[in-house]
């Protein structure tokens, strides 16, 4: 008996042991991929919170195994952030804009496919990174623009973030905007550049916008209803891709790996980030949001995130959807 108990408490402590060089292994891992330099006294707190990140991924998907989640959790660049530490990157002003726009009327003949993947036809530039800068409303504007003009053009043509950042004096830089406020500036300022004569520096600059090298230009923005899903779908299947606001403030979303997100805790009211909604379907039975988010590759399906769609305006995703006039 006491042989026995010795026996499993070695076994144990060899266990705890062989987890702990296991984990150190993983950690010179995620710096090296993820090329993540520290001071020696910020490695201890960043890789403390990468062990409680590891841990909540590791719960979740186990319980995800059993049934209990529709989508599973992994590291990814943001493994070594708290939740508060992200929120911050999300910035945006409060309030919706209102001002009277037109708004979206489905066309009558509409047969509303299953399944629609814009990326697949060609209206999607490549996923982009915003970096630590609160500039996720002019991504989520590119990309609706990059999609109405690829519908108009046949043309896929990367569009500049920076541009907006730095020329659009009414939304805020890192510190937040809203894509509306950036499609009237492009309508106003003739146009916008490319992404590649104006490249992104993820900080705020001095506007070097330069008329020669527009990429695409706009007339103006279409709003779909608030609050209307079916109406959302039918934007989406019959314009293409559809900016909108999300609470993306869980840890359950900046850890999103895999499957259906659905979690019963985002804000159907707060919004804290913008995205682009590039089409829809349905995966393993549930309904979901095929969406373009701008964190790199290393977040969700090497970018994107499926998001519960009609599960009562999860996460406010069709709260304030918008596209381009072009
Ligand atoms: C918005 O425009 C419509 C159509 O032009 C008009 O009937 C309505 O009164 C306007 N609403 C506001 C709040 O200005
Ligand atoms: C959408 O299309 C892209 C490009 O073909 C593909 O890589 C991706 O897996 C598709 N996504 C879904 C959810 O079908
Ligand atoms: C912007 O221009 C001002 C005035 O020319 C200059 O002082 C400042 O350093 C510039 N800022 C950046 C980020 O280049």
């Amino acid at each position: 008996m006491v042989f026995k108990c010795l026996f499993v408490l070695a076994l144990c402590t060899c266990y705890g042991r062989l987890y702990e060089i296991f984990l150190d292994k993983e950690w010179e891992d995620f710096k090296r991929i993820y090329s993540k330099t520290y001071t020696e006294q910020d490695e201890k707190i960043r890789k403390s919170i990468w062990i409680q990140n590891i841990d909540i991924i590791n719960r979740h998907n186990k319980e995800a195994d059993m049934g209990h989640h529709s989508y599973r959790l992994g590291m990814n660049e943001f493994g070594d952030m708290t939740t508060k530490e992200v929120t911050r990157m999300l910035n945006v002003p409060k309030g919706y804009a209102t001002d009277n726009v037109s708004t979206f009327l489905p066309p009558n003949n509409l047969q509303l496919p299953e399944t629609v993947n814009w990326t697949k036809e060609g209206y999607v530039t490549p996923v982009k990174n915003q970096g630590y800068c609160g500039s996720c409303w002019a991504f989520a504007t590119t990309g609706g623009l990059e999609g109405q003009h690829f519908r108009k053009t046949k043309k896929l043509v990367s569009l500049s973030e920076q541009n907006l950042v730095d020329c659009c004096k009414e939304n805020l830089g890192c510190t937040g905007g809203l894509p509306v406020t950036a499609y009237k500036y492009i309508a106003r300022n003739g146009g916008i550049d490319t992404e590649e004569s104006y490249p992104y520096l993820g900080k705020n600059g001095n506007c070097t916008f330069r008329p020669p090298k527009i990429g695409a230009t706009c007339q103006g923005f279409v709003r779909v209803p608030a609050g209307d899903e079916v109406g959302l779908q039918k934007a989406v299947a019959s314009v293409g891709p559809v900016t909108v606001s999300i609470d993306a403030s869980l840890k359950s979303f900046y850890l999103y790996k895999e499957g259906v997100y659905d979690d019963k805790k985002c804000s159907k009211k707060m919004f804290n980030h913008f995205v682009l909604i590039v089409g829809y379907g349905k995966h393993l039975g549930k309904e979901y949001w095929l969406v373009k988010n701008s964190w790199g590759m290393s977040f969700g399906m090497d970018g994107y995130i499926m998001m519960a769609r009609n599960q009562d305006n999860q996460c406010g995703i069709s709260n304030q959807p918008v596209y381009p006039i072009v």
